[in-house]
């Protein structure tokens, strides 16, 4: 018996002990305790250094070597962190050098895993396009799952800056034009990534970026000023910080930009005002690459110590390869511009999170090769990748219900720059392999497509040529087919950090392409592969079908190919407008009525609008085709006078009308008529995304309450103003099913 209880013990003991080693359990309070008796221990020098981040030299110069000077600060305690480091091996050795410095504070090691590591997944904006929390979420799971066996305890993401611009590269990276949706997006990732929370083995810890406003370079010209009100900043560029915060982002980094005539990394209104101030948030914020010494560029600091002193006390507590901080703060201190207190709390902050990730208790956690091996580029992992592929792709066309394509068809001419690129596949952030397995569309097609069915294959044109040279083979390649399906777009490396484009249209002869396979009389399916939207007036008057595929990742081809052959049904929806024409930019959906508002869209009759073009985008936000037909009616309200401590029930019905099972994303905006300040004409206020087999209908319900309606009135202040409001149902921004008022009475 007492053999069976020391046994049972045992067992207990050694659960403990695993678990212990899973999750390190601190508390709040204990962890505090440990970062103030470490701080007391500290010198000035070393604090200085956890404040310093350094990239490796991997990128840059080939693998790591011991005989680097970094390696040397390393070890005398000047870095806190470093960055572009990646692998369980090349990270325990870099962290087995901060293990000889005096004190033995573990570094910190982070990557841009933007949409994947090891597997790649969509481009963030593709993400966005599904309106999918879960799988948004899954993806961001899977990445920091694989980033965390691979030695990384940060991924400097996600990107949350909201956009009207896509002629800013970085459009990829984010989650569109909307701030609802881009902060349910930024809450999503941010839980993906961290998981059960830090201490976990397979959680990294999240870095919501860029604080703030980013996204509002003049021109969509990267690093570019932003200028806008604050009321923009608050009502469009400041929520899905809030959310990514909200959902617990470890970290944030500030920007490039400046901000109204400050730069953000050394904006004190943005980082001690807002985000430690009224926000209260208690985790670091990091600069961007070099953003601390770049305010000498901007003309806010005279040099690289000035611009560390103001870095500093704005509320900047990491230097990311500015070098700013390891070569001046100690004289700063001394010369009593910098207060200690000022670095001890960026000191802690940063502690803090060591404690958390549980790297105090052991520094090589992260570093497990046996794990990492598991983890990688798993079949599970794979399949992930595949399903929020899928799911990404919207359907912008589909005349005739050409698409899905039957399985049946004897032969099928793919063609275009992009059919047979794989590496096109992975979009602009992704970490890259040697022995990387991207799917082509072509190769995804094999795979789908059975022996009676024969592909046929032309490139046509790559996609920034100028000459027409191959088309002829195309068209003839094209005419010995039953369908045509035509790739093209955007190289992976067209759109991201500093890839701004004046011009947006299909690069190169690519829209001749169309026009030229067009002629065949073929039917003709297009694939937009981009990370931006791109403008291509002729192909979405003319093609029969198109599908924006965007750049997929490592499942792309095979993605694509479920939603061509109907193994899956379509049901992305934009999540960003995309233009007419350069000239209309910014187009986005919730802008503010004019005086004369142009009813017909033209600008025609002293209205507000181009003379030349109409206002409206050439498919507007939350836009998105299905296989199937769906309906929208019964659009009931409990009430149509409520308070402000009152709920609004909405409910409406979806049917599914058409032949196939399907997903439809339906959307609710809301226009405040009359307030003290102006608002927009829609405001995004909630959605569902509902799986209905043909024939089957589900009722929808929407609450609208006291949150709902506030809005910043015009002393800044969040509340609800008595008035008029404007329901609006529907499947896209522009195209409203259902409408009702109600009114919010005192
Ligand atoms: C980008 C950041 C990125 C950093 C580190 C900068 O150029 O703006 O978003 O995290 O580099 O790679």
């Amino acid at each position: 018996m007492q053999k069976r209880i020391l046994t049972i013990l045992c067992l207990l003991l050694i659960a403990c002990c695993v678990l212990a080693q899973q999750t390190p359990q601190h508390t709040a309070d204990a962890i505090d305790r440990k970062v103030d008796a470490l701080l007391a221990k500290m010198t000035l020098d070393e604090k200085i250094g956890q404040l310093n981040q350094y990239t490796s030299d991997r990128l840059a110069t080939g693998p790591l070597t011991e005989n680097s000077s970094k390696f040397q600060d390393i070890k005398d305690g000047k870095l806190g962190s470093m960055l572009n480091v990646k692998g369980a091996k090349e990270t325990r050795m870099v962290q087995e050098l901060a293990m000889q410095s005096r004190l033995k504070i573990p570094l910190l090691f982070g990557l841009d895993v933007i949409h994947g590591y090891r597997v790649t997944f969509p481009v963030p904006l593709a993400e966005a396009a599904s309106w999918d929390m879960q799988a948004i979420q899954t993806s961001a799971r899977v990445a920091g799952k694989e980033a965390a066996a691979a030695g990384l305890h940060w991924t400097f993401a996600p990107m949350v800056d909201i956009t009207r611009d896509p002629r800013w590269g970085r459009v990829m990276e984010g989650a569109g034009e909307d701030p609802y949706l881009a902060s349910l997006i930024a809450g999503a990732r941010v839980k993906g990534f961290q998981g059960n929370g830090l201490g976990s083995l397979d959680a990294i810890m999240a870095c919501a970026k860029h604080f703030a406003a980013y996204g509002a370079a003049i021109g969509g010209r990267d690093y570019n000023t932003a200028d806008i009100s604050d009321r923009t900043l608050w009502e469009t560029y400041l929520p899905p910080f809030k959310a990514a915060l909200d959902a617990g982002a470890a970290t944030f980094m500030n920007g490039f930009n400046e901000l109204n005539g400050i730069p953000a990394t050394g904006n004190s209104y943005l980082q001690k005002d807002i985000l430690k101030g009224k926000w209260n948030y208690k985790g670091f914020v990091v600069s961007d690459w070099g953003s601390i010494g770049e305010m000498v560029q901007h003309g806010y600091a005279r040099n690289s110590k000035q611009a560390a002193e103001l870095a500093i006390t704005a509320g900047s507590d990491m230097d990311m390869e500015s070098h700013a901080y390891i070569n001046n703060m100690a004289q700063l201190v001394k010369e009593n511009k910098v207060p200690i207190a000022l670095i001890d709390d960026a000191v802690k902050r940063i502690l803090q999170k060591k404690f958390e990730m549980g790297l105090f208790d052991d520094p090589y956690r992260f570093s497990n090769e046996e794990r990492e091996k598991k983890e990688l580029n798993s079949p599970e992992n794979r399949a992930a990748a595949r399903e929020v592929a899928k799911k990404s792709i919207v359907l912008l066309k589909n005349d005739k219900q050409l698409l899905p394509l039957s399985k049946n068809l004897k032969t099928i001419a793919v063609i275009g720059p992009l059919a047979k690129s794989n590496i096109d596949m992975m979009g602009f952030w992704s970490v890259k392999w040697d022995d990387d397995h991207l799917v082509s569309l072509y190769e995804g097609l094999e795979n789908k497509v059975g022996k009676n069915t024969r592909l046929l294959y032309a490139q046509g044109c790559d996609v920034t040529d100028t000459s027409k040279s191959n088309f002829a083979q195309a068209v003839a390649t094209a005419m010995q087919a039953d369908v045509v399906i035509l790739a093209i777009g955007e190289h992976y490396d067209m759109t991201g950090e500093a890839k701004s484009r004046a011009n947006i249209h299909l690069p190169g002869v690519q829209e001749d392409l169309v026009k030229a396979i067009k002629a065949t009389g073929k039917p003709v399916v297009v694939l937009t592969m981009s990370g931006r939207p791109m403008i291509f007036n002729w192909t979405a008057d003319n093609a029969d079908a198109i599908l924006q595929t965007w750049w997929l990742g490592s499942e792309a081809g095979n993605a694509i190919a479920d939603v061509l052959f109907g193994d899956y049904n379509p049901a992305g929806k934009l999540p960003i407008s995309f233009p007419r024409s350069e000239g209309q930019i910014p187009v986005y959906y919730n802008y503010k009525s004019t005086g004369r508002p142009s009813a017909n869209d033209m600008g025609i009759n002293y209205r507000s609008g181009y003379n030349d073009i109409q206002n409206s985008p050439r498919y507007a936000f939350g836009y998105g085709l299905s296989y199937t037909q769906f309906a929208l009616t019964d659009l009931k309200l409990d009430r149509t006078t409520l308070t402000a401590n009152d709920k609004l029930n909405v409910s409406c019905t979806l049917k599914n009308t058409g032949n196939y099972a399907g997903e439809e994303v339906v959307q609710l905006y809301l226009r405040d008529e009359f307030a003290s300040v102006t608002r927009p004409v829609k405001e995004l206020k909630g959605f569902e995304k509902i799986y209905l087999k043909a024939g089957e209908s589900k009722t929808i319900n929407f609450v609208i309450d006291k949150e709902t309606l506030s809005f910043y009135d015009q002393k800044m202040n969040w509340a609800t103003e008595p008035g008029t409001f404007q329901l609006m149902i529907g499947n896209s921004s522009d195209h409203i099913l259902l409408k009702s008022k109600f009114e919010l009475v005192k």
